[in-house]
């Protein structure tokens, strides 16, 4: 039995990195929109008897990649696969995991019982919320793109370099940061008032003359990034600040909110596939490998049932 990859439109430029890191190349599939709307897919390869892997972050426009992979999913379970993984590099909705209001549905949990529907495993990159995991009626592994991260911004870090987290809920995080390297700890107490609206109230911490490099799980529309830095800066924090964020969404406004600041360097990796020329400092890094080696692993570590 051998690996075998397919990448949703989402997905295609690191199912190519991550191929070329397997010494393979991705799978031959039609995706395209019949002019109802509707998307047509195609699975152009063999796959009977084969462990296959698609590659598709749920990214904008959601709804669109989140049923690609379901109905990759499906034609391969249908021509034969053994096994089918997504491998969801971001994963959408997955801040959806609570009932806020009490008006809601639980996004999360939504598209987690959904997946498990076609797809058998589901290898996914810095979850939001790792207690998602228990959504899952089916096994997901979880790899994190941190120490990649945190060896990018090595080169840059200084005696004066303060870690931020700009919301209680990237702590945890904002820990793991430190815990590499070894730097001090601020934290920014955020209030959202809808989806792009939030503002800093107040920040624990020194961070007066000190460079601040602030870290969280995504950037979405650079809301909580732009009020965190501003607060900093308030506060007397230097003029000179590094962004770090597995997920650079840059949804809505982020683009111009970012390129208002003083930010030297926004490092991220490439979970979602974006333009160039963004007009931002923008570091980032591949998660290719980090992927191919899980992928191998769990390859290695799978034994069919009959
Ligand atoms: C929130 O809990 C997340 O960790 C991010 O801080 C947030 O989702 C980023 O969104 P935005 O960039 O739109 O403020």
């Amino acid at each position: 039995m051998d690996i075998i990859l397919f990448a949703g439109r989402a997905g295609r430029t690191l199912a190519g990195g991550i191929a070329a890191a397997l010494d393979l190349t991705v799978g031959r599939s039609v995706l395209e929109e019949f002019p109802d709307g509707e998307i047509h897919v195609e699975i152009e390869e063999e796959v009977r008897g084969r462990d296959v892997f698609l590659v598709q972050s749920t990214c904008a426009p959601v709804g669109r990649n989140l049923l690609e992979i379901l109905l990759l999913a499906d034609g391969c379970r249908r021509r034969g696969a053994v096994r089918v993984t997504a491998v969801i590099p971001y994963f959408g909705y997955a801040r959806q995991d609570r009932r806020v209001t009490g008006k809601e549905p639980i996004g999360a949990r939504v598209v987690a019982e959904l997946l498990a529907t076609r797809i058998d495993r589901v290898l996914t990159v810095d979850l939001h919320n790792p207690a998602i995991e228990g959504f899952f009626g089916i096994p997901l592994d979880h790899v994190s793109a941190v120490p990649l991260l945190a060896e990018a911004f090595l080169s840059h870090r200084s005696e004066e370099s303060v870690l931020v987290a700009p919301d209680l809920g990237a702590a945890k995080l904002v820990q793991r940061y430190a815990d590499l390297l070894r730097l001090p700890v601020a934290y920014a107490h955020k209030i959202r008032h809808g989806g792009d609206s939030v503002t800093v109230r107040e920040i624990s911490g020194e961070v007066r003359d000190r460079r601040p490099v602030v870290v969280d799980d995504m950037i979405s529309t650079g809301g909580t990034m732009a009020s965190a830095i501003e607060a900093l800066l308030e506060k007397g924090a230097r003029p000179e600040v590094t962004v770090i964020a597995s997920h650079g969404l840059l949804a809505g406004d982020a683009r111009e909110r970012l390129a208002a600041l003083p930010i030297r360097r926004i490092i991220t990796t490439d979970s979602v596939p974006r333009g160039e020329n963004l007009g931002l400092p923008l570091e980032v890094l591949s998660l290719r490998q980090l992927l191919a080696e899980r992928i191998v692993e769990l390859h290695r570590g799978f034994v069919p049932q009959n």
